[in-house]
């Protein structure tokens, strides 16, 4: 068949029509189920070869946890828009550091042009805490994303980790719930979400907490061991370059319910407990969840799955047909 010499995207034309170029309009689906399934697979094996797992879910977190919800327009509401991506919000003193998991999500974004960022970065997020061992998050997909730099979150949204707290607030605890409260979260939510932290480190050069190095990261997770996760069946991480920072767990590649053993034996000056993280065992209320998530690990899995599904959500505006599940 003869074909018109075109270019771009043109539908094949009759022959001896060639001066009738009919463009193609390529339909976007609202959501595009193939992409977010193959996508899906591809982080799986990706973040877990990279030892990327907690960056990946800090992204998660911070792009969605900006959600204000006493804002009833989207997306100046906050929340799961993929705003963190464009420079004025990445920028946030908050999100120093977390330019490097947009890097390494960039050349996966690009195999998968019909998925928006803010399901990229929260399918990561959770995909990241299945792949080192966490619960299955029962995730759902289509959100709309912000379009531009002006969508932007404001700056100073995310908590805070220690005194001065921005918004006045006396206590550590006090300032998590003004946090969490607004964002339409409870206490529970708070808690267990803190667990978050059995994963990844903190580095002085980015948020300005932990140590330079300690022995559970100096030689990787698990201090002897020779995988990250502590566990053989997964592999190793490269060796990280820079600051290597302080972690809350010893094997901080391993989503368990380690985090709240730590934090309420504080046994050991190594592992990093930041007062925000302290609250959960000083504070009447939270200390309930605390306790039960340090005696059962089950427990734990089962409120994460719920808390970080809703975490996931926060502020989102759903395409057409959406959401999915997959
Ligand atoms: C409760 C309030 C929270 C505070 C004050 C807080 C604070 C922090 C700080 C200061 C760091 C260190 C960042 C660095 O130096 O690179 C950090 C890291 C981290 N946070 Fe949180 N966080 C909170 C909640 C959460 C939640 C809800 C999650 C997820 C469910 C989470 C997941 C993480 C992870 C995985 C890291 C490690 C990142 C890495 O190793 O690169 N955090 N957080």
């Amino acid at each position: 068949m003869q074909t018109c010499s075109t270019k771009g995207a043109f539908r094949r034309a009759p022959v001896g029509s060639c001066r009738r170029r009919i463009p193609t309009v390529r339909v976007k689906a609202a959501v595009n189920v193939e992409q977010l399934k193959a996508l899906r697979e591809e982080l799986f094996n990706y973040i877990n070869s990279r030892g990327c797992n907690p960056i990946i879910v800090r992204l998660g977190w911070h792009d969605s946890g900006t959600y204000d919800k006493n804002i009833a327009e989207w997306p100046a509401c906050g929340g799961a828009t993929g705003s963190i991506r464009f420079k004025p919000e990445i920028d946030h003193a908050a999100n120093k550091g977390l330019a490097i998991a947009l890097g390494i999500l960039a050349p996966i974004k690009k195999k998968y042009p019909d998925v928006s960022y803010a399901d990229l970065f929260q399918m990561a997020s959770a995909v990241a805490v299945e792949a080192a061992g966490g619960p299955k998050i029962p995730m759902r997909y289509g959100r709309k994303d912000a379009s531009g730099p002006e969508q932007c979150a404001p700056d100073g949204r995310l908590p805070g980790a220690a005194h001065p707290f921005a918004d006045g607030s006396v206590s550590p605890a006090e300032h998590l719930r003004r946090v969490f409260y607004r964002m339409g979260l409870e206490d529970r939510d708070i808690v267990v979400l803190s667990g978050g932290h059995t994963l990844g480190r903190a580095r002085p050069e980015r948020s300005g907490f932990g140590e330079h190095s300690t022995k559970y990261t100096a030689v990787g997770p698990g201090a002897s061991t020779a995988s990250p996760s502590g566990s053989p069946d997964r592999p190793v991480t490269p060796k990280p370059v820079g600051q290597l920072g302080s972690s809350w767990t010893v094997n901080w590649l391993e989503f368990d319910n380690s985090y709240f053993r730590e934090i309420k034996s504080k046994r050991d000056a190594e592992l990093l407990v930041l007062p925000t993280d302290a609250c959960i065992f000083e504070d009447e209320a939270f200390r309930p969840y605390a306790e039960k998530y340090a005696a059962d690990q089950e427990a734990f899995f089962a409120d994460y799955q719920v808390s970080h599904a809703k975490l996931s959500e926060l502020g989102v505006e759903w395409e057409e047909g959406a959401p999915v599940t997959l």
